[in-house]
């Protein structure tokens, strides 16, 4: 396996360039078995997990090919209508497969996608809402099976106790867009992924309105046709280079980051005492300044609220901005699991309840071995090591290759030093007992 070396303090230059959005594009992959038709999808970023959203997609019949690295064509001629669980385990957003296949085939044998690092991920609301379009939906041995022979187009409120539903919007919208009659959805989340999705299904001849709101209105057509559609990029790596530059103290360019898309992170770097400016309409430069931010608090929420996938990036540029912080998610609770790696690194980080409180500190975090847990923790400590002195050895790297296309040589264009090494090139103990 590999580990990260990141040797610290080195201050980055240059221009870093976001890639496809992750979370856009797997359910637009799904989307694809709407259609017998060709889709061509375009800054799909590579990414282990699109990849294996790929492999779903064939395992079920679909034809896919990748004509260039970041282009995807799929072809859903015929299709099967049920994902097993040795496929849909490894990754959770394979749970989107749930919504095409119950409008195209009117069938549908799910693998519930089980547990997750990050906390509790329940699909209640994502079976709540094919219920009430007349879905059939029974939970038996790990599986969803639902029968949609007889589904109609109905009203479904879908906010939940943490909000609304990104994957589970997704889903619902993709099984109405070819049940007969009219769906309205209330409580729609409205992130940016799940607007790609509606322009992606708009494209292929879906009728929906209200995309972008937490009202959408569908009303459901027989057949969808092929598209050629280009993924927006993705705000939460954008945020997390513009994050990496705020705590490297560096001027930097992030292109590929769209203000519209990032006004919460914005709105916060702002408070924070941040030198950006946005360049165009998908570029932001940062000049961070030696000892110029102040500390902020922060709730998580549904979009236009702070996103989740930006707290744990967050907390680690409060641990270095001196003064208290309050950090608190209420999109899960638990996703704290960057907290015990940064305080190995110096950070003081006290968790109460689904509060982070962060007392920040003047002087720089050390290096030390650290343990990857999730995709967004991961990115967290990744950017620990850039701010941090010595070296940071970041460890289970695999949870980074999810979602950050070349992570590594990305920031090494900016003058990082990161490096992919085999685990056998860490220190021992022994190496670095004092
Ligand atoms: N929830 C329920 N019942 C449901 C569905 C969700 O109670 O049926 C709860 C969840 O437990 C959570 C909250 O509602 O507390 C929000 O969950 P949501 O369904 O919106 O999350 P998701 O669709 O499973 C997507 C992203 C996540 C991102 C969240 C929140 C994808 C593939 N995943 O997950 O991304 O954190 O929305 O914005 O789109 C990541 O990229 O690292 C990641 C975890």
């Amino acid at each position: 396996m590999d580990v990260l070396r990141i040797t610290g303090s080195q201050p980055l230059e240059g221009t870093i360039t976001a890639s496809g959005a992750k979370n856009a594009c797997l359910p637009i992959f799904a989307a694809t078995l709407l259609t017998g038709e060709t889709c061509v999808i375009e800054n799909a970023p590579d990414l282990s997990d699109v990849r294996f959203m790929g492999k779903l997609l064939e395992a079920l019949g679909a034809e896919v090919e990748r004509p260039a690295p970041n282009t995807w064509r799929i072809t859903a001629k015929e299709i099967a209508h049920r994902a097993p669980y040795d496929l849909v385990r490894k990754m959770r957003a394979s749970v989107c497969l749930l919504g095409p296949l119950v409008a195209r085939m009117k069938q549908a044998e799910v693998s519930l996608p089980g547990g997750c690092v990050i906390g509790p991920r329940p699909i209640d609301l994502h079976l709540k809402g094919l219920s009430k379009l007349g879905c059939e939906v029974e939970v038996k041995n790990g599986y969803v099976f639902v029968d949609a022979k007889n589904a109609h187009g109905g009203h479904v409120f879908l906010g939940g106790r943490h909000g609304s539903t990104v994957t589970g919007t997704a889903n619902l919208v993709m099984a109405a867009v070819m049940t007969p009659g009219i769906t309205r959805i209330e409580s729609a989340a409205c992130e940016p992924e799940v607007v790609d999705l509606c322009k992606m299904l708009l494209s292929m001849g879906a009728k929906i309105d209200g995309v972008g709101s937490h009202a959408l209105t569908i009303e459901g057509v027989e057949r969808l046709g092929g598209t050629t559609f280009r993924v927006i990029n993705d705000r939460i790596e954008a945020g997390s280079f513009l994050l990496a530059a705020a705590m490297t103290e560096s001027n930097v360019r992030v292109e590929g980051a769209e203000a519209e898309h990032l006004a919460a992170l914005l709105d916060k770097l702002e408070e924070a005492g941040l030198d950006y400016s946005i360049e165009s309409a998908d570029a932001i430069r940062v000049r961070g300044k030696p000892g110029s931010l102040k500390p902020v608090d922060i709730i998580t929420l549904p979009h236009p609220g702070y996103p989740t996938d930006v707290q744990a990036q967050m907390c680690t540029l409060m641990s270095m901005t001196p003064g208290l912080s309050i950090i608190t998610e209420r999109i899960y609770p638990n996703r704290f699991m960057h907290v015990p790696e940064l305080q190995r690194m110096g950070a003081d980080i006290a968790i109460e309840g689904a509060s982070a409180i962060i007392k920040g500190k003047s002087s720089p975090l050390s290096g030390a071995p650290v343990m990857a847990s999730d995709l967004r923790a991961s990115a967290a400590l990744v950017l620990a090591g850039l701010a941090a002195t010595g070296d940071t050895w970041v460890q289970r790297i695999y949870h980074l290759d999810r979602g950050y296309e070349k992570l590594d040589e990305k920031l090494r264009g900016l003058g990082a030093k990161v490096e992919r090494l085999p685990d056998s090139e860490m220190p021992k103990d022994e190496d670095t007992a004092a």
